[in-house]
This record gives C-alpha cells, sequence and structure tokens, in this order.
C-alpha cells in the first residue's frame, strides 16, 4: 500500500476496530511504560495512539518528529483508557511492524498547540510550525473558506479571470512595490495593490460578473491586522446597485458559516452611516459585540466651568463620553494608566466622573452627561474633549480597551453590519484632501453640487462590510463618466498631464460604451482572523511576513548578484548614516 492510499492517522474511529492498516506520520510523543511503548503518530488529519508491544521492537532511536512508517491492527482501548481529547480517542493501532523514513533533529520548539517559543523563531521554522495542529487547522479552514467562496461565486454566473501582477500603479492608499525592466532601462512596473482598474476595464469589455482570488502587494506598515501580500476575493458587476452587491455578500457568507463552520447566520445585515457609526463607536469599523456607546454631550456643555471641556468647544471641537458599568471601582492607577494610553493616542487628556472634574461641572451639567452616556450609579463616564475626528479616535481605542479589560465581549457571536454610505473623501496625515476609499467611488447623486465647495461633505456611494469590528471588505458603485472621473481627479490635486499618463487608459475606455458597474473586494485574511478569533493576522497565513517586512524562514530581503543589478541598469545608493 502506497501512503496516498493509506488511511490517515487523524481518521481512525471505533468503527474501524479489526482494521488492518498501514500508517505514515510524525512521532509527535513516546512513552515508555512497562514494556510497552506508546507512539502518537501525527499527521495533517490529526494523532493516533500506536501501541508497540514489546517495547523493544521500537528501535530506540525513534524520537519526536522522526518520520515513520507502521503496519498494524486497530483495537479498541481497554475500557477506562480512551481519550475523550482526541477524535481517535476511541482506538489505538497495535503495530506489528515499524520503520524510520526520516530523522529528525530535536525540534527548536515544541510542536504543540500550547507553544511556548516565540514568534520569530516559530517564523523561522514556519514549516515546523505548520505542524501543530492548530496552524494546520487555520490553514485546512481557510481552504474550506475559500473553495465555499468559488463554489458560491460560480453558482451566480461570476467569471473567475486573472489580471496581471506587473501592473502600473493603482492607488489603494499605499506605496506600490516596484519591478525594474530589463528591457526597458530606468521604467518600472507596479505590484498590484489590487486589480481594482483591471476588473473595472473587463465590465467596460462585457464580462459582467468577474471574481478573483486575488493576491495584492502593498508596501504599509504592517499593524496587527496588516499584511503586505493580501489576499482578497475581488468582485465586480455590471449593471448593478448596491443593494445587488450587499445581498450578493450577505448570500456569500450565510454560505460559508454555513459550509464551513454549520452555523446560519442572520441576513440582511444592519446597516449604520459613516457618521453615526464614528460618533457611537469612534471608529468606521464597530464592534457591537459589547456596548459602550458613546454619546456626544457638547451642547450641554456650551458654558460649562470646567475650562478644559470650554476650551475645546470654543476651538470648534466636541465633547463625548460613555460609561463603563459598574466601573466606580476602578483604581486611580488604572484610570492613570488609561490616561496615558488616550494621549498616546493624541488625545490632550482624558477626564472622568466621579474624579476631579465633578467640582468644576454644575449639577444641571453633570445630570445632562450621566443620562447622554446612560450611566448608573455604579458607572464611571469616560470624557474626551478635542477636535471631532480626535475625539473619535481617542474614545474608539478607549471603548475597546474597556471592552477587552473587563471581558465584556460576547464571543461567539458573528455580528455583521455594514458601513454606508462613507465619505467621498477624507484627510490625509498632511492634512491634504485626500480620496475615501479609491478615486474611482462614485458621488452620492444628492451631493454632487458640494464635490467642489464642500468636499469633506460629500457622500460616497462606498460600503464597508465589518465583522466583530474587522474591515472584512470595502467597494463601491464606481464612476462611469470621463467628465466626472476627471473632475474627481482634479479635486484630487491632479494636473490634466498626470492624469492622461495614469490614468488614460481607463478614461480612454470609458469612450467605447461603458456599463454601470460597482463591486467590492474582501480581505481572505481578515475574514480568517475574525473566524478564528485571532488578534494575529500571521496565524492565517502559511509564511507571512514579520511587521518588518521580512521572511525569517527564507531570509528575505537580501542581496543580489551585481550582476543582475547590472542587468536591471540599478545601482544601489547606500542610506545616509543619521547624524549621531
Ligand atoms: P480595500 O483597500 O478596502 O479595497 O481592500 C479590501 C479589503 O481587503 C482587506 N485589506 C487588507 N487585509 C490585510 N492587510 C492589509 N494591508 C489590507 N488592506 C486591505 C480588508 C479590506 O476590506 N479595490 C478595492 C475594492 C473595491 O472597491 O472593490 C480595495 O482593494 O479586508
Amino acid at each position: 500500500m502506497s501512503g496516498f492510499s493509506a488511511p490517515h492517522c487523524g481518521s481512525l474511529r471505533a468503527t474501524d476496530e479489526g482494521r488492518e492498516v498501514e500508517l505514515y506520520g510524525w512521532v509527535a510523543r513516546r512513552r515508555d511504560h512497562g514494556g510497552v511503548a506508546f507512539i502518537d503518530l501525527r499527521d495533517r488529519w490529526g494523532t493516533v495512539q500506536v501501541v508497540v508491544r514489546p517495547a523493544a521492537l521500537v528501535e530506540t532511536e525513534v524520537r519526536n518528529e522522526y518520520v515513520i512508517h507502521i503496519k498494524g491492527k486497530v483495537a479498541r482501548r481497554p475500557p477506562g483508557s480512551e481519550n475523550p481529547k482526541m477524535t481517535t480517542g476511541e482506538v489505538e493501532v497495535v503495530a506489528e511492524d515499524l520503520e524510520i523514513i526520516s530523522e529528525a533533529k530535536t525540534p527548536p520548539f515544541e510542536i504543540e498547540d500550547d507553544v511556548k517559543a516565540d514568534e520569530a523563531l516559530r517564523l523561522k521554522y514556519r514549516y515546523l510550525d505548520i505542524r501543530r495542529p492548530k496552524m494546520t487547522h487555520n490553514l485546512e479552514l481557510r481552504h474550506r473558506v475559500v473553495q465555499a467562496i468559488h463554489r458560491y461565486m460560480d453558482a451566480h454566473e461570476f467569471m473567475e479571470v486573472e489580471t496581471p501582477m506587473l501592473l502600473k500603479g493603482t492607488p489603494e492608499g499605499s506605496r506600490d512595490f516596484i519591478v525594474p525592466s530589463r528591457l526597458h532601462p530606468g521604467e518600472f512596473f507596479a505590484l498590484p495593490q489590487s486589480p481594482q482598474q483591471l476588473k473595472q476595464l473587463l465590465m467596460v469589455a462585457g464580462i459582467g460578473r468577474y471574481y478573483q482570488i486575488a493576491r495584492c502587494l502593498r508596501d504599509e506598515d504592517l499593524r496587527a491586522d496588516r499584511v503586505v501580500e493580501i489576499t482578497q476575493l475581488d468582485v465586480e458587476m455590471s449593471f448593478c446597485t448596491e443593494e445587488d452587491v450587499f445581498t450578493l455578500i450577505e448570500g456569500l457568507w450565510a454560505k460559508v458559516w454555513k459550509d464551513v463552520l454549520g452555523i446560519e447566520i442572520p441576513t440582511p445585515f444592519p446597516r449604520i452611516d459613516m457618521q453615526e457609526s464614528l460618533l457611537k463607536y469612534g471608529t468606521d469599523k464597530p464592534d457591537l459585540r459589547y456596548g459602550l456607546e458613546i454619546a456626544d454631550v457638547s451642547d450641554a456643555l456650551r458654558s460649562t466651568g470646567a475650562t478644559v471641556l470650554r476650551g475645546a468647544l470654543d476651538a470648534g471641537g466636541v465633547v463625548r463620553c460613555f460609561a463603563v458599568p459598574g466601573g466606580k471601582d476602578m483604581s486611580r492607577r488604572e484610570l492613570d494608566e488609561l490616561a496615558v494610553l488616550a494621549r498616546g493616542a493624541g488625545a490632550k487628556g482624558l477626564a472622568w466622573i466621579p474624579g476631579p472634574l465633578d467640582r468644576h461641572i454644575s449639577e444641571g451639567e453633570m445630570s445632562a452627561i450621566k443620562s447622554a452616556a446612560r450611566a448608573g450609579a455604579d458607572d464611571l463616564v469616560f470624557i474626551v474633549a478635542d477636535r471631532r475626528r480626535k475625539a473619535e479616535t481617542v474614545l474608539g481605542l478607549l471603548r475597546r480597551e474597556m471592552a477587552r479589560r473587563r471581558k465584556l465581549v460576547r464571543h461567539g457571536e458573528w455580528n455583521f453590519l455594514w458601513v454606508y454610505p462613507m465619505y467621498l473623501f477624507e484627510e490625509d496625515d498632511l492634512g491634504n484632501l485626500t480620496y475615501g476609499h479609491h478615486p474611482f467611488t462614485s458621488p452620492w447623486p444628492e451631493d454632487m453640487p458640494l464635490l467642489e465647495t464642500r468636499p469633506y461633505d460629500v457622500r460616497a456611494r462606498a460600503y464597508d462590510c465589518v465583522l466583530n469590528g474587522v474591515e472584512i471588505s470595502g467597494g463601491s458603485i464606481r464612476i462611469h463618466e470621463r467628465d466626472l472621473q476627471e473632475k474627481v481627479f482634479g479635486i484630487l490635486g491632479m494636473d490634466p498631464e498626470r492624469i492622461r499618463s495614469q490614468f488614460g487608459h481607463l478614461l480612454d475606455a470609458f469612450e467605447y460604451g461603458v456599463p454601470p458597474h460597482g463591486g467590492i473586494a474582501a480581505g481572505i485574511d481578515r475574514l480568517m482572523m475574525a473566524i478564528i478569533e485571532t488578534e494575529n493576522i500571521r496565524d492565517v497565513v502559511a509564511f507571512p511576513k514579520t511587521q518588518s517586512h521580512q521572511d525569517l524562514m527564507l531570509g528575505a530581503p537580501g542581496p543580489v548578484d551585481p550582476k543582475q543589478l547590472e542587468e536591471l541598469h540599478i545601482r544601489v545608493v547606500p542610506p545616509k548614516k543619521p547624524a549621531s
């Protein structure tokens, strides 16, 4: 029997009793007991106990992570020795023959779910890390999700079309990774930040319904929920409205949850507009698995004697607050810690009641705050006074932190929602106007007159689907008129020459019969994070980069042969040493 047709270690059950089997796998553990050796044999499907009697039959050097081949018979475990924690726990395989296929050095860390090794070591030996059942399971689950997506998209007549990796820059708000051209000295391709323009061109081409499991590369600073090589389910369709996209995607997630997790999720998903989301939750991706709703109390405090609050209001800012149930029990030390956290997020300070601010606040103001925050007698109310955007960020952060510290998150709940509509433009870090989603997003028709006069107030036909506080997908109905697209590029500060050189192909295409169209892209990595409830995106990626964009296993990036550089007409200029 070959290993390919042999049963899996993890698949044996009580119904296999008496079966003659051959097994191939890795030694997860070996114990010797009164003349008998017990080996836990592991493969992708699980672990089964192999009994070798007498122990001397096991060549003494059989150690952890050796690859072995067993011939034997499946038996029920003696009563009382079953292991309910193992799916194979009712049986064991009594070995008749054992062959060592490959020896193994002692691994640099224990191959077990409860791994203690630090992540850098695990990434360096990722092939060992993936042997851990939890990691194998994460990859398996990811595979199931992607398979369910393919089935659903095909059933809805979406055609998978591959788009190139060597592209011209397409803006998604990040830096491009660029690739030098050997045949065109001094010229570069950009790797796709997304297939955005190509999928729109496929609509012009008449494909009508496109999807792709696409790799997108974005050179951005990494956070716990970011990867440089994103996998997206990328979707575009013609002659559609927002409602069509919502229905399609709600149906998709319902199907994935049913097929993969066996869970029915109710549709349609609730919707919240961007403004309300920022006000109530301090974020555009609210997690509704806990309360802690934020309230605006600016109007009640316009003439307050509390100068910290009044100052912010006089400068055109806001005062906002939320109540922490039972929060009066927080120590001064904890409150000071939270104030440090708030300052770290850019707040001028953090106030709370009851607290030092009380004596500056009138009775009327106090009761207005408590009633807006719906604070009970044992609750503590956090107050932030600042510019609107800053207050939102700080309160959003604090809300998440309090939910975490006080264990308020209802785990096991699947809270999907749409944030819609969103805004067309936003401020970048330097205070300049930039696009909220990407520059191809259609403005809200009624807000069109505001495009040039009050651009920040223009809403967009854009939507994000959020699951448990994670933005799992985002998209929009696109601009399909050349004039309007040119106008939006112009508002974004691009001159006609740049528009021509960067987007001429799209604008030209818009002159050859273009269907109205829209779409969405779902981040598979983020989706998987939400499904397995991890805060670390690397838990759902087989070979991820570190926060500093390195592959510790491959040792990449690394220098290349000078000859290669020469062929590419590239000279490396070493970075300037920072002044000491
Ligand atoms: P967007 O940039 O919002 O839209 O990306 C879509 C989804 O991809 C995921 N995502 C990421 N996941 C991990 N790490 C990252 N660095 C990262 N960046 C994005 C998120 C996000 O919701 N072309 C448009 C889509 C469209 O308009 O159809 C786009 O790429 O889950």
